[in-house]
């Protein structure tokens, strides 16, 4: 058995967050994995977190096993947080990554001749999970290039040669890699489209509260959900809790028959992992469901959006300055933890070997791990290089 093994390729975004620990230059600038980090470079638990850690240590008395579907109380406040209701069939995952992984499984077990459309570009694991889960796929144009928004009638052509039953996989918020994101006019168009193919959107809603609010970034998964018989959404904790490595995560499904649609995500939750891990889900449900705690974590997450914000300002101003353009106005109309700049391979690869700056191969940087002293620097690395 072994001998058939073959070397995997190696995963593009943890490849260069292990190349950036092993460069002992100091100085040297993460814009690679998306991870939230404070002025002084470190991803700090939030304060809201460990308040409902000390709690759950306190109060709970059991670890025995929840159920295969994961905890109620956690399911309920994710669909309250997303959905603003509590309907729908529901599951806790090993993360973002875990739900979409069921996602496609209820897929390949229900329609297997369904193709899976990816924006283009998308983030590189999506198209690893549908290969992995045997799925066919295709992709939708998704960026305009020249002006770093959205290719509309690219998307649109691309989206009216979709088929009865395909599954459109859709970034709720915050588009990775991009950071170029639907207005809420295009949201209207898309869903659209997909009603009149008769399509079932996967929302992968993972930066929930990073582009502009906790209910703002859910208002387009709430219209899909509402316009379109059924939909999924893969939605992942990481990030709006900074709780990366808890892998806390939820699956929603929406239309059909409630009980039989929770009936199979539960079973498949058992034939994957049995029952999925419950730390980080308690610790979101204990802070979505206490007034204080909501309230207090709203707030550190407000803070952030906005540091975000502030931080593709100065960007974008340093880069017209620095490469006398206005090419890079864009990354200041993004939203969300990343935008890709558009820079070319050569470029990167110079950053990197020249300049310690680390970002991904297609020029995504990860705007939540830029500190605002190096914005300088990235600018005028980036027009030495260019
Ligand atoms: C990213 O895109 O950097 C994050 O979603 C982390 C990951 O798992 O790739």
């Amino acid at each position: 058995m072994l001998e058939r093994l073959k070397p995997q390729p190696a995963d593009a975004i943890l490849h260069l967050m292990q190349a950036f620990r092993d460069d002992p230059r100091p100085g040297r600038i993460d814009l690679g994995v998306g991870v939230y980090k404070d002025a002084a470079g470190r991803t700090p638990v939030m304060a809201a977190v460990r308040r409902a850690e000390r709690r759950i240590w306190e109060e709970e008395e059991t670890k025995t096993y929840t159920s295969m579907a994961g905890d109620a109380a956690f399911l309920d406040a994710m669909r309250r947080m997303i959905l603003g209701r509590t309907d729908g069939a529901a599951i806790a995952t090993v993360g973002g990554t875990g739900a979409l992984r069921q996602a496609l499984d209820l897929v390949r077990g229900t329609t297997p001749e369904a193709t899976v459309w990816l924006s283009a570009p998308t983030w590189p694991n999506h198209p690893a999970l549908i290969d992995h889960a045997g799925l066919r796929r295709a992709e939708y144009r998704y960026l305009d290039p020249a002006t770093g928004g959205i290719d509309l009638p690219g998307l649109m052509e691309d989206l009216g040669r979709v088929a009865p039953g395909d599954i459109v996989l859709l970034h709720g918020c915050c588009h990775n890699p991009t950071g170029a994101n639907p207005t809420e006019e295009e949201w209207g168009i898309i869903a659209a489209l997909l009603e009149r193919a008769g399509a079932i959107p996967l929302i992968d809603l993972a930066y929930q509260g990073f582009g502009d609010g906790v209910e703002a970034d859910a208002a387009a998964t709430r219209r899909l959900a509402a316009q379109l018989p059924q939909a999924m959404i893969a939605a992942s904790c990481s990030k709006s809790f900074g709780i990366y490595r808890e892998r806390a995560g939820a699956l929603l499904v929406l239309g059909g028959v409630r009980a039989l649609v929770q009936d199979n995500l539960a079973a498949l939750n058992r034939m994957t992992i049995s029952f999925p891990p419950d730390h980080g889900a308690r610790v979101v449900a204990t802070i979505l469901d206490d007034p204080g705690l909501n309230a207090e974590w709203r707030a550190e997450l407000e803070a952030i959006r906005l540091g975000m914000i502030r931080t593709r300002e100065a960007l974008a101003g340093a880069l017209t300055a620095a490469c006398g353009t206005d090419r890079f106005a864009f990354v200041a109309r993004h939203r969300g933890m990343f935008s890709r700049l558009g820079l070319p391979p050569a470029q990167v690869e110079a950053l990197r070997r020249d300049h310690g700056v680390y970002m991904l191969g297609d020029s995504r940087i990860n705007i939540a791990g830029l500190r605002a002293e190096d914005v300088p620097r990235l600018a005028e690395a980036v027009a030495a290089t260019g």
